[in-house]
């Protein structure tokens, strides 16, 4: 193993695709029209001397180190700034260049303090490398640094330190911010001598509008900007590419390594999602992996009231499956179940799966998707024919008009949102439907064109309204619609939307959004150009979860932004596998590749492959599990990676069902939540300590490598394998890629996948077949996977839960930057320092009424339940409309989320419910009550010493 070392090629790669020929020292080169001199130069293998340049952000020309000289020109121009030209004859060494060179290095390092050998940067600072190039062996200017500022180290990030003396001022920190980031926190203040990089208004980074993404320390040629755990642990020895096990982003890492410690966590400038670059979460919050709080050794316990008590792992094996054969014996083959996870593998979850459906007999298998992107999969296999987004994130790139609906890119996806920003700030249009004022309504050079400010649970009504004002304005695509949908369903539906009374004007009580605004959205993403729709959470759980889908699918087809680049229906999906959790066959209707259950043809492939009998019939939902458990008639469950005790809606309802089965068996990382209610703890492992693949929101497969030992002894899949062989039904893999070629071979849209290919490859995006073999990045290009686009008429029905007098508000819930789902990982690293707590979000005029001021603790009451919360007032939510996170389990806000849910596929209605906001003292009652429980539910006993 070794460090892999990507190539700088110091200036950004040009996309045109016109050739240019040049002759570079005497050899000559051939690259496309406005590559740089350098980049040319290094194509060729000529590293030119450099420091202001890097290939993340454009050149700008400031350190005059890569000198070059052009037959015909005068001078020695910067060769990361001057283009290539047909027949230019450059040379890159001669003797004057050296002697430029060495003096401008003179300077530099006159200006550096001289303690190379104990610096942290040591052996990995390009200053220090660009002095060797040059021959540097004399500075005539003394070494001191004396007249550069030296304001002291700023330490204040938790993650990475800012030491302005070793600032060369070279400006790639503050192009990486704005170019990469799109944050704009940095400036250069003070002239001359007095240069100083400033985050803010000369604020500490911790104070700043810094989002610790860091892009600026990965630039930073020095070790002014370096990584507290470089400092800590040393410059690291090997690397290992994986995937980052936080968002559906799935960006690629270089994990760099130092033994078989990590060293820091580097974003690979050849992943294909994120293109080198990451946010807060997969660079810097792994510390998780290490939290003393994580549980190595499995335990069993008789009751839930009892402590919990370490066993081997045989013995929480053969416990765990004798367990769930006694339940089956006594309750029948449908009393257990199980739940994968949208956190672990294809893999695994492949395989819990499989051993519901082959092992236990049944169908009772479920994800977490149920509760955020069930939706989608419904809406758009039944109008596109695919359960899947239709675009890669390089296609935005193309876009004209983005529209985001129900989503908040920069805090849920935040490098996506740093391309689309990127896109925004080159010109595209941008229209966002959301309640709140999220950050790309207003951000540093960035204006949304419209906001539609809905009111929460009216996305039908709006979407709908969209779509009557393409239609009677006569914006449609025909052309499209006449070759590419079912023209009879279109002209069913085009008639319905352009009923009066899903006009704009009609729909403005509902929704609350003015009407020349939503004709004025329509009008631009009908006739803007390249249209592409971007849609989250805020669309799908809701009880018309699947009904907006199908709207924005045939809001797409009626405007022609579907099937090429640049348009386009794309789910941000949350977590870093909920894609391939769904594709794996977690739903308890569907086996892989989303084939129902009564599909005779495939269960017979099925059952005859696995060699068990398969059920027809769908199992259970998680809800229906829960009510079955209520019911007495579901009595075990074997839970991955899932915490659906904090997670899910109606907590009372879910801690009831939990408590009322006799063996509830938590694989996890964590005595998390739903642990509580358990009987088998079985310890899980981190996406550092496993192999295998994850499926982000592209559909884009991507590799997870080891890249330490599990400390738990097993990876989840190793777990998994084990339990179903101890239950009679056997598992014989020696490594994940087996399972992959077990899923390639009954799957037909992964039938080309393999290790071999994405190890070739990088990654690949399915479908991924003979007819596709390098995978699909854009889909239904020619013609939907279902034949012809589906228009499905979409009738708005108000949500039953209702605002009154007892209720007058109407809360929603989402996620922030620094903190990820049920905060399991997140709370356990250092983000903390950003989200101590959840806050309830609450418009001014709405906390004047109840006499709250900011800070305070406030009640929040609906009909099922209630919590305290502290308030943070703010004009990003309107009038009537509180918002809060769901990081904590201390404010366990889904005590007050409903049990409605998404007529289609239960997806629960997060985003809308009626409640009460009034202040109050501190935590409720039940909440420090739930403190002391939690503590008990978690004792573990002492082990027995044996007696001598
Ligand atoms: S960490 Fe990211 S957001 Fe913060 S200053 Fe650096 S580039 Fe900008
Ligand atoms: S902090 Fe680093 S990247 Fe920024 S100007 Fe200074 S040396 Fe350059
Ligand atoms: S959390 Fe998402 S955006 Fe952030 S590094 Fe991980 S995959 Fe990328
Ligand atoms: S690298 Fe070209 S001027 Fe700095």
């Amino acid at each position: 193993m070794f460090l892999i070392q990507e190539i700088d090629y110091g200036t950004p790669e040009s996309k045109s695709e016109k050739l240019v020929t040049l002759t570079i020292d005497g050899a000559p080169v051939t690259v496309p029209e406005g590559t740089s001199v350098m980049r040319a130069a290094m194509e060729m293998g000529t590293q030119i001397p450099k420091l202001c340049a890097t290939d993340m952000v454009e050149s700008f020309g400031s350190c005059r180190l890569c000198l070059i000289e052009i037959e015909g020109r005068n001078g020695t121009p910067a060769s990361c700034t001057t283009p290539v030209a047909d027949g230019m004859v450059v040379k890159t060494q001669t003797d004057r260049l050296k002697r430029l060179r060495k003096g401008v290095m003179e300077l530099y390092i006159s200006e550096h303090p001289l303690d190379c050998l104990t610096c942290s940067a040591n052996g990995d600072c390009e200053l220090q490398d660009m002095a060797g190039a040059v021959g540097l062996r004399d500075v005539r200017y003394g070494y001191d640094g004396a007249r550069h500022p030296n304001p002291g180290i700023d330490a204040s990030n938790p993650y990475f330190t800012y030491e302005p003396s070793k600032c060369i001022v070279c400006s790639r920190c503050v192009r990486a911010c704005e170019e990469v980031q799109g944050t704009f926190a940095l400036t250069i203040a003070g002239r001359g001598f007095g240069s100083v990089v400033s985050p803010s208004m000369e604020q500490p980074f911790i104070d700043s509008e810094c989002v610790s993404c860091g892009a600026c320390v990965q630039a930073c040629p020095t070790a002014t900007l370096n990584e507290k755990s470089v400092i800590d642990i040393g410059t690291p020895e090997h690397s290992v590419v994986t995937t980052c096990a936080y968002c559906g982003v799935g960006c690629t890492f270089k994990a760099e390594m130092r033994g078989d410690e990590l060293v820091r966590m580097i974003p690979y400038k050849d992943g294909k999602a994120n293109r080198g670059h990451s946010c807060i979460k997969g660079r810097f919050a792994y510390g998780y992996a290490h939290h003393s709080d994580r549980i190595t050794k499995p335990m069993i316990r008789e009751k839930i009231t009892d402590p919990w008590r370490e066993v081997s792992w045989e013995e929480a094996i053969q416990h765990t499956a004798s367990e769930f054969k006694r339940i089956q014996a006594k309750y029948g083959k449908d009393s257990v179940g199980g739940i994968t996870s949208s956190r672990c593998t294809n893999e695994e979850t492949f395989l819990v799966q499989k051993l519901i459906r082959a092992g236990f007999g049944n169908n009772n298998v479920d994800t977490c998707a149920r509760v955020c992107h069930s939706p989608t999969g419904y809406g758009l296999k039944t109008t596109y024919g695919t359960s899947a987004g239709t675009q890669d994130f390089d296609s935005v790139e193309q876009s004209d008009v983005i529209l985001i609906i129900g989503a908040n890119p920069t805090d849920g996806h935040p490098v996506f949102a740093s391309r689309m920003k990127k896109r925004l700030r080159d010109g595209a249009k941008l229209i966002i439907a959301d309640p709140r004022r999220i950050d790309l309504v207003r951000t540093p050079h960035i204006e949304a064109d419209y906001h539609l400010p809905l009111k929460p649970g009216t996305n039908v009504a709006l979407v709908t309204a969209l779509a009557h004002v393409i239609v009677t304005e006569g914006l449609a695509d025909e052309q499209f619609v006449r070759e590419r949908c079912d023209w009879d369903e279109f002209q069913d539906w085009a008639a319905f939307v352009a009923d009066p009374r899903h006009s704009p004007e009609a729909t403005e009580k509902a929704t609350g959004v003015p009407a020349e605004l939503v004709r004025g959205a329509a009008r631009l993403y009908a006739t803007g150009g390249n249209g592409a729709i971007y849609y989250g959470l805020g669309v799908t759980e809701h009880s018309q979860g699947s009904t907006t889908v199908m709207a924005i699918a045939n809001l797409a087809m009626l405007t022609g932004n579907i099937g090429r680049e640049g348009v386009g229906v794309n789910p941000l999906r949350g977590q870093n596998n909920v894609q391939g959790s769904c594709d794996m066959g977690s739903f308890p209707h569907e086996m892989p590749g989303y084939r129902h259950v009564s599909e005779t043809a495939t269960m017979e492939m099925f059952e005859q492959f696995w060699g068990r009998p398969l059920d027809s019939e769908p199992g259970l939902r998680i809800p229906n599990m829960i009510d079955a458990a209520l019911d007495g008639s579901f009595k075990g469950i074997y839970i991955q990676g899932e915490d659906i005790l904090q997670s899910d809606p109606n907590t009372q309802h879910m801690a009831a069902g939990l408590a009322a089965m006799e063996c509830v068996v938590v694989q996890d990382l964590f005595l998390v939540e739903t642990a509580n209610y358990a009987h088998v703890f079985l310890p899980g492992s981190t996406f550092l300590e496993k192999n295998g693949t994850f499926t982000n929101a592209e559909r884009r497969i991507q590799r997870v490598r080891k890249v330490m030992a599990p400390i738990n002894g097993y990876e989840d899949w190793e777990i998994t394998q084990l339990l179903s062989n101890a239950l009679g039904y056997p598992m014989h893999y020696d490594n994940p890629s087996q399972i992959m070629d077990e899923i390639a071979r009954l799957t037909p849209t992964f039938a080309g996948v393999s290790y071999e290919k994405l190890d070739e490859l990088g990654s690949v995006q399915w479908p991924c077949n003979e007819a596709a073999p390098e995978g699909t990045p854009v889909m239904h290009i020619g013609g939907f996977v279902r034949g012809k686009g589906k228009f499905v008429i979409t009738e708005y029905v108000a949500t039953d839960e209702k605002t009154g007098p007892r209720f007058p508000l109407l809360l929603t819930t989402g996620r922030i930057l620094t903190q990820y789902n049920v905060g399991a990982q997140t709370r356990r690293t250092a983000n903390v320092v950003w989200h101590e707590e959840d806050r309830l979000e609450i418009h001014p005029h709405d906390a004047e009424n109840r006499g709250v001021r900011d800070g305070d603790w406030v009640k929040l009451q609906s009909r099922t339940g209630e919590t305290s919360l502290r308030a943070l007032i703010t004009e990003r939510v309107a009038p009537g409309v509180v918002y809060t996170t769901f990081h904590h389990p201390s404010t366990q806000v889904n005590v007050v989320t409903t049990e409605f849910s998404d007529w289609a596929t239960n997806c629960p209605e997060y985003k809308v419910t009626a409640v009460q906001v009034m202040p109050s003292n501190g935590p409720s009652e039940w909440q420090e009550e739930y403190e002391e429980l939690s503590k008990a539910a978690r004792r573990i006993a002492e082990p027995l010493v044996a007696a001598e």
